[in-house]
């Protein structure tokens, strides 16, 4: 693969996205790191990684068409790697969850994919060649008490993921879902650490997984032509629990 390719991380600046945008960038790949929040933030990780930031918000479909288009103008190339990673957390349980929560969960976690993926599947056909990786969680399989919203919208992503991968695998293009565990970023940093103290009992590995274990499945799956449509786990062996 030309690795002089043109890589779009969504949430890219910090956490698990962070990982994949520095672990892309060593491999020769030009990385792009969208954000939407906490601009000092990603603008010392832009400084400190010399990658390049764009701040959009991904549940927007609009934006996402301008943005994608500004990016590949920039560069002069189309995008070969699409990494949708943005997401968010809107916990309550369904008895107290406000309409607002539901939809602005859903939004940005699963329409983000449909935004995102218009903005570049039909150059990716055109050249056939491409990559789409969306971030699930081990919630969608498993469910999770007070996240009725954010598991249906990461079901949602592995149930995009498999459709979009039978669409468009005769175009060389292959599309796959990570469902990680719960994972070492500032999305669990939020959570009550008594909390965090019974979750990690639980997982067989008795830790978290660090973002970086996560961008290394990543980089494995963009070398990988014959897989796609999968969601693969990596969450310590929490999901036999
Ligand atoms: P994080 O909170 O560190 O990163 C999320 C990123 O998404 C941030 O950079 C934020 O600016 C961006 N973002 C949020 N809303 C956005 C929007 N509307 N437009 C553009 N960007 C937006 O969280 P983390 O943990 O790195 O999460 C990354 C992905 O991994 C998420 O999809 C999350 O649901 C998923 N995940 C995380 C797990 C964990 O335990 N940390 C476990 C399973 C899945």
């Amino acid at each position: 693969m030309n690795k002089k390719n043109l890589a779009i991380i969504t949430g890219g600046t910090s956490g698990i996205g962070a990982s994949i945008t520095k672990l892309l960038k060593q491999n020769n790949f030009i990385a792009i790191a969208n954000y939407m929040y906490n601009t000092a933030e990603a603008e010392n990780f832009s400084k400190k990684n010399d990658i390049e930031i764009f701040k959009w918000d991904v549940s927007n479909f609009e934006e996402c068409q301008k943005n994608v288009q500004i990016i590949e103008k920039k560069y002069n190339t189309t995008t070969s790697i699409l990494i949708n990673n943005a997401g968010i957390t809107n916990d309550r349980m369904m008895h107290k969850m406000t309409i607002e929560e539901w939809e602005s969960t859903i939004r940005v976690n699963l329409f983000s994919c449909f935004n995102m993926s218009r903005a570049v599947i039909q150059q990716m056909r055109n050249n056939e060649f491409g990559r789409i990786i969306n971030i699930s969680s081990v919630n969608a399989l498993s469910g999770c008490v007070g996240q009725t919203n954010y598991s249906a919208s990461k079901a949602g992503v592995i149930g995009f993921t498999k459709s979009l991968a039978l669409e468009s695998i005769n175009k060389g293009i292959t599309v796959n879902a990570i469902a990680p565990g719960y994972t070492d970023t500032a999305m669990t940093k939020k959570m009550p650490v008594e909390i965090i103290g019974k979750i990690k009992n639980l997982i067989p590995a008795k830790r978290l997984c660090n973002p970086k274990e996560i961008a290394d499945t990543m980089l494995f799956l963009i070398n990988a032509p014959a897989i796609t449509g999968a969601t693969i786990n990596v969450n310590g062996g929490l999901y036999m629990q």
